[in-house]
């Protein structure tokens, strides 16, 4: 028996409905405003990941199922989205089509994290990227987007945390700060933060170690090093914002463990999901499409991940299962009828089935039981002659007859009502 691997789930049928609720609302609203699909490959060169992410990132430093391709290239299972949309919007030219500056993405992620509730080492993520314009508009579109996707799904008990990290001089001058204040008070962090503070110093801020956070509780804030056109392009996604009346905290302490941010950062924390809490984030990656080799271009987008989503998703919300027509063709004729009807019906868009095993309408009727259909089409030798099948509803037990021609039809009319 082999065994799935740690950290990796089977979707079965019985959660599927779980699945088409998230997915559908992520295609429907992306659609809505006005971003267009995009399909990146599950792996690339490991460069991709290293140059954009970080060399100095958890993500890239423990994390990445990095492996040789036969050739020795070093490739690696993409362990989030931007970066590959980035890629592909660089080496497909899509700046110069201006349908394509707003993409969305929903597929696996993976990352070799130590799994928990909520925490996978192959996840799933609806993600959108908005690439080429640097107005806080965009920010706040996109922040609208990713509010109205949970608002859709009837999904409460959510907070919205907001930052600006500055451009990269401002976060320099900060990171130099932030230094001269940690190095004294260096024994009263933990190890991790001790070792980090050095080469990644601003996620010392968000480390949850309670006595680096009493140890930190003075620190100097980014805010006070943004540059005037920074702190207005923050105050107006904040404005925009409340103009929305999309409620928001504003977190200073939010740096993100991914390289590539500047200026507006954001997460969705929600209270149900226990410690891991993050339901989606982003923010804005002014310089990442130069840093890969693109004619500089400012972005801002968000994902969210699906497995959390689904673990909060209220029964309300749930699409309800599409309802199954049986058919129970039995006797000689009546075999042979069946499978025309069956035919007839799947050619219509009607989920139709059978079980090919019964030969009685007994057998057909528990079949069609244990298949949960909503309706059963009744084809005897008796039906065939009279050229009428019987309609069954299978929970009210009623009957009533149809022309045979007419079941696909009739059947059409009554399922989309
Ligand atoms: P991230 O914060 O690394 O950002 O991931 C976004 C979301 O993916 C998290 O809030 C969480 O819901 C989900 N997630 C992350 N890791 C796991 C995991 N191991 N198991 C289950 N869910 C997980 C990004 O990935 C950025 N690319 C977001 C972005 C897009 N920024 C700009 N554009």
């Amino acid at each position: 028996m082999i065994h799935r691997i740690r950290g990796v789930k089977d979707v079965l049928p019985d959660d599927i409905s779980l699945w088409y609720t998230a997915e559908q609302a992520a295609h429907r609203l992306a659609q809505s405003y006005g971003f267009k699909e995009i399909r990146t490959p599950m792996f690339e060169d490991t460069s991709l990941f290293v140059r954009s992410i970080g060399g100095e990132t958890d993500i890239v430093e423990k994390e990445m199922y990095t492996f040789p391709d036969r050739d020795g290239t070093s490739l690696t299972l993409r362990p989030e989205g931007t970066a590959s949309v980035v890629r592909a919007f660089i080496e497909n030219r899509l700046l110069n089509t201006p349908t394509s500056r707003k993409l969305y993405y929903i597929g696996p992620m993976f990352r070799h994290e130590r799994p928990q509730a909520g925490r996978f080492r192959q996840f799933h993520q609806f993600g959108v990227e908005s690439i080429g314009s640097p107005s806080p508009m965009i920010d706040i579109e996109v922040i609208s987007l990713l509010w109205r996707f949970f608002s859709s799904l009837q999904i409460d008990g959510l907070a919205l945390e907001v930052n600006s990290l500055g451009v990269s001089t401002e976060r320099q001058q900060f990171k130099d700060a932030l230094l001269g204040f940690l190095v004294p008070i260096s024994a009263n962090l933990c190890g991790n933060c001790q070792r980090r503070m050095h080469s990644n110093t601003l996620r010392v801020l968000d480390c949850k170690v309670p006595s680096c956070r009493t140890a930190t509780a003075e620190v100097p804030t980014l805010s006070s090093f943004l540059s005037s056109s920074s702190s207005d392009h923050f105050q107006q996604v904040l404005e925009g914002l409340d103009l929305l009346n999309i409620p928001y905290v504003l977190n200073h302490r939010l740096v993100r463990g991914l390289d590539y941010y500047s200026r507006t950062t954001f997460e969705v924390t929600c209270h149900s999901l226990g410690a891991q809490n993050a339901i989606g984030a982003g923010g804005r990656y002014d310089g990442l499409l130069e840093t890969l080799g693109g004619r500089p271009s400012p972005g801002v987008g968000f994902a969210i991940g699906l497995e959390r989503v689904i673990s909060v998703l209220p029964e309300s919300v749930i699409l309800p299962p599409t309802p199954l027509v049986y058919v129970a063709g039995f006797g000689q004729n009546g075999q042979q009828s069946g499978m025309c009807v069956l035919e007839a019906l799947r050619a219509n868009g009607i989920m139709a089935d059978t079980d090919f095993q019964s030969s009685t309408l007994k057998t057909h009727l528990r079949s069609a039981d244990r298949l949960g259909a909503t309706l059963t089409i009744i084809l005897g030798d008796d039906e065939c002659q009279n050229g009428q099948a019987i309609l069954r509803n299978m929970s009210s037990k009623q009957q009533e007859f149809l022309p045979i021609d007419a079941v696909p039809d009739t059947l059409k009319t009554r399922l989309s009502s």
